[in-house]
């Protein structure tokens, strides 16, 4: 399976968004990564379903939508109806885990679930084969720019030895959070799918050389 790479435009300046996604379009740049926040789950509030469909409509890239939001479940369609080509919603703000990841995959959306740091990779043991990935949070979700906890490494590995043992080979495992050039080639090892960058991509001086820099190392 290819790796591919995912910069946030959490971390891009709202003002000229439409540059910013040229930008990515003309990058080697994989997927959009969209950061969805209600000032309820996570203390902050980004952009939702209007934001993403107008960047639907002038994008190329499939939108990595990541929900950080209540009650998911309630909201799924919208997203899904915006141009969501991956949807993933948080563990923690979910009740039935099985009936939005199927439901979301009947739609010919990839289905994914986000695990705040704190919560064990183990809670995903009987419903791993329902997702086409599961997206690590390497950070407390709620903002860009913060820095990688480094107990997560450890993490990546228990999911991906729990891939293993579960003959999930097609599950893809995303990280999101204080990714940067220095770290991406050890994530990786430890078996890594999807990278997420916004503030390293998106605060740099020249962002198109470090998305070349990171596809080269993924
Ligand atoms: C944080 C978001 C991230 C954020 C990553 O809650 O889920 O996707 O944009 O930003 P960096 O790469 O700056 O940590
Ligand atoms: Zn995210």
């Amino acid at each position: 399976m290819n790796n591919l790479l995912a910069p946030s435009i959490l971390s891009s300046d709202f003002l000229h968004l439409g540059k910013a996604l040229d930008l990515l379009e003309r990058s080697e740049a994989d997927l959009i990564h969209c950061d969805v926040m209600d000032g309820h789950f996570v203390p902050n509030l980004s952009f939702g379903p209007p934001v993403i469909r107008q960047i639907r409509a002038h994008a190329s890239l499939p939108l990595d939508v990541h929900l950080m939001l209540s009650n998911p479940e309630a909201v799924l369609d919208q997203y899904i109806d915006a141009g969501a080509g991956w949807l993933s919603f948080q563990y923690e703000a979910a009740v039935h885990h099985q009936r939005a990841l199927s439901y979301i995959k009947s739609k010919g959306v990839k289905a994914g679930i986000v695990l705040n740091p704190s919560t064990p990779v183990e809670s995903l043991r009987d419903i791993l084969p329902d997702c086409d990935y599961v997206l690590l949070m390497s950070v407390n979700p709620g903002f860009g720019g913060q820095t990688f906890i480094p107990q997560i490494t450890e993490k990546i590995k228990r999911l991906s030895r729990l891939r293993q043992n579960m003959a999930c080979q097609d599950l893809m495992i995303e990280i999101d959070g204080g990714v940067n050039t220095d770290n991406i080639s050890e994530l990786k090892k430890y078996g890594v799918n999807i990278f997420v960058a916004g503030s390293a991509v998106f605060h740099s001086k020249d962002p198109e050389a470090v998305i070349h820099e990171m596809k080269k190392k993924i």
